[in-house]
């Protein structure tokens, strides 16, 4: 490893999502928002309050104050929270939300309680993993008061876990202090958790001594299946057999299947890995074009197969979506490449009206592309177990979005159009390594990075979450992607043909721009019902409650970008009340909202804070200085990403 090498920030993995098109650092969210989106100066101007009162509504102005309620049009019943940031989280008035999980809470019968001066890796792998994004319920019996809960464990901040360590991943700090201590840990807090919870009298507990109980990390061994296991490029000195492979990492959001399976992606992968492999090398243009070869942690100093100059092919075994059964605690985790190898935000799906399972996925970097999957069988509803091979026959497509609202899945096939053995795509296995190089070569539409989708079972309607995009010129501006400089986002809405997502055809429409409506250059596009707290930027993940109505987690907003927290916004689809967005939840300082997850009776939901007391545009912060100690407030306590709770005081759904 080249020790001049530009390192990338860990936290900039999630941020950035530009890694594989471009290395160059480029002026931060905060810098951009503050030259172009300054609200002070344009308010002060008499020409931008005279564009502001011609384009929104008077409540973006007010404090305060609840959208008017539409008769029945409005779906949600709540009292909005005030949008801001401070150190602790909120919720709307009734509600209750409780930590569940902590990272570092023991999970297992005789694991020591959580102290950070003296963590292990051992200690770690019993204990709940960092950095939680996905979280999934999975009802035992059908039940919203008994079941398992997933959760992806993302990624580590090494500057708040450890104590006297500070950011190891700047440039100019080169992870001097990582020791291989320190480096295990952070593959014990990667991965995922399964643990048994159960409501008692109202409130949720975790079942301690559950059969199910597990935990996932980075080198928890895995089997490769579909199309591209086995291939030669799959294969290193410790796998002659191209199907074995010990972990996952940065698996962001997921997937519960029909049949009762969590599906775990695998994002910013890139990030893992050490080492240049030079221009010549077969892998170079594949690894270039996923930014492979920057890394954001040490782990290749002390793991050979992190370093690329030693395991050429081990980063081609990183970046795809995982099947975990959580009901068998000695299941051997899948990675399904037949759904192609992205930095994969999500895997939502949804059961076709012919049976068959579609799977949309994101892959969230900048000008990267939205992603659906059409199982080749059908689900069986009768026999769990036939299921299981679901997800390794079928079709992948990548979308194209047409000007006149229309929209294209297109296949990606080996052998057709241009994905043959001229452009380097021998078989299959080829096309799904190279899924991006695929794409481009497809003329897929470039998106504004694509997170979470999901899809509606109520109206069949799927909603794709484009968190952000810089880096869009004018004259990259398109209908799907209509801002240039996104710095908040928008959410585009797709109507498969005829209702049938295993359709090549679609309409779509750009639901709503995001941003702060009362700024008129910012271009958002709420209903002018939407407050002055319920609008919201860059939005993240998202769920669908069991009543129809979406919800939107953001990652990205900070007190300097925007002056309030991430958190969670409800938004009407429906009617009159179409693009009004209501502020339910947000989060402490530094964090990132993630989950959102519903039971099935909508009366819970889980929520997870991620990386609560992060550095906010390069501030100082550290595990012994940090800026909040959020959920403890233990002196000595540092803060720690946690799963919560939610439910109506009193019961009843969420409203
Ligand atoms: Fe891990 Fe795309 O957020
Ligand atoms: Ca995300
Ligand atoms: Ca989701
Ligand atoms: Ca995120």
């Amino acid at each position: 490893m080249d020790e001049h090498k530009a390192r990338l920030r860990a936290s900039d993995l999630e941020d950035s999502g530009d890694i594989g098109v471009n290395p160059t650092h480029n002026l931060t969210m905060g810098e951009i928002i503050a030259t172009r989106f300054n609200r002070r100066d344009l308010l002060r101007g008499s020409l931008a309050v005279a564009a502001i009162s011609a384009t929104v509504g008077t409540r973006a102005l007010a404090a305060n104050e609840q959208p008017t309620k539409k008769g029945a049009a409005a779906s949600f019943d709540f009292k909005e929270i005030e949008a801001g940031v401070d150190q602790t989280h909120h919720v709307a008035e009734g509600y209750d939300a409780k930590v569940l999980l902590r990272w570092g809470d023991p999970l297992f019968p005789g694991t020591p309680e959580f102290d950070p001066q003296n963590q292990t890796a051992e200690r770690q792998a019993r204990q709940f993993g960092y950095n939680t994004d996905f979280v999934g319920y999975i009802p035992i019996d059908g039940s919203s008061d008994h079941g398992l809960l997933v959760a992806n464990h993302e990624y580590t901040n090494e500057e708040l876990m450890f104590p006297g360590v500070g950011v190891q991943d700047a440039k100019d700090v080169a992870f001097a202090k990582m020791t291989k201590d320190l480096v295990d840990i952070e593959m014990a807090a990667h991965g995922g958790a399964v643990v048994e919870i159960r409501r008692v009298n109202g409130e949720w507990q975790v079942v301690k001594d559950s059969k199910y109980t597990r935990r996932i990390t980075a080198e928890t061994p895995m089997e490769i299946t579909g199309p591209a296991a086995g291939h030669d490029r799959m294969k290193t000195s410790a796998d002659a057999t191209g199907r074995k492979v010990n972990g996952m990492v940065n698996n962001c959001a997921g997937g519960v299947t029909p049949w009762g399976t969590w599906l775990s992606c695998e994002e910013n992968f890139n990030g893992y890995f050490w080492g240049a492999l030079g221009d010549t090398h077969p892998e170079a243009k594949n690894y270039k074009r996923y930014g492979i070869g920057t890394p954001a942690y040490a782990w290749g100093k002390f793991h050979d197969r992190f370093d690329l100059a030693k395991e050429p092919n081990e980063a081609n075994r990183f970046g795809w979506v995982v099947e975990i059964d959580p009901f068998d605690p000695n299941f051997v985790p899948k990675k399904r490449t037949a759904l192609g190898r992205t930095k994969h935000e999500g895997a939502a799906g949804i059961t076709n009206s012919d049976g068959r399972y579609v799977i949309y996925l994101g892959d969230d970097e900048r000008f990267d592309y939205v992603y659906k999957f059409v199982s080749a069988g059908k689900v069986d509803k009768q026999n769990r177990a036939a299921n299981f091979g679901l997800l390794d026959e079928g079709t992948l497509y990548v979308a194209k979005y047409n000007p006149d609202g229309k929209g294209t899945w297109l296949p990606l096939i080996h052998g057709q159009g241009p994905l043959t053995e001229a452009n380097g795509f021998k078989s299959q296995a080829d096309v799904l390594i190279e899924t991006r190089r695929a794409a481009d070569l497809l003329g897929a539409t470039k998106m504004d990075r694509p997170e979470d989708i999901e899809a509606n079972p109520q109206t069949n309607r799927v909603y794709v979450m484009l968190t952000n995009n810089t880096r869009r010129k004018e004259d990259q501006v398109d209908a799907a992607n209509p801002r240039a400089n996104n710095a908040f986002g928008h959410i585009v809405e797709m109507m498969p043909e005829g209702g049938n997502h295993a359709s090549t055809a679609f309409t779509w429409e750009v639901l709503v721009k995001c941003g702060d409506p009362s700024v008129a250059s910012v271009g958002a596009t709420f209903s002018s019902d939407t407050t002055k707290n319920g609008w919201f930027g860059m939005p993240d993940n998202c769920a669908i409650d069991n009543q129809g109505r979406l919800w939107i987690s953001t990652d990205g907003n900070n007190a300097k970008a925007t002056g309030r927290a991430d958190g969670l916004w409800a938004l009407e689809t429906e009617g009159e009340m179409r693009g009004t967005s209501k502020h339910f939840f947000r989060v402490p300082v530094g964090a990132e909202m993630c989950g959102p997850f519903f039971t099935p009776n909508d009366e819970t939901l889980f929520l997870a804070v991620q990386h609560p007391g992060e550095a906010e545009e390069g501030a100082p912060v550290s595990f012994d200085n940090p800026i909040t100690r959020w959920p403890d407030f233990k002196d000595g306590m540092p803060p720690r990403p946690s799963l919560l709770v939610v439910t109506k005081k009193g019961g009843g759904k969420i409203a």
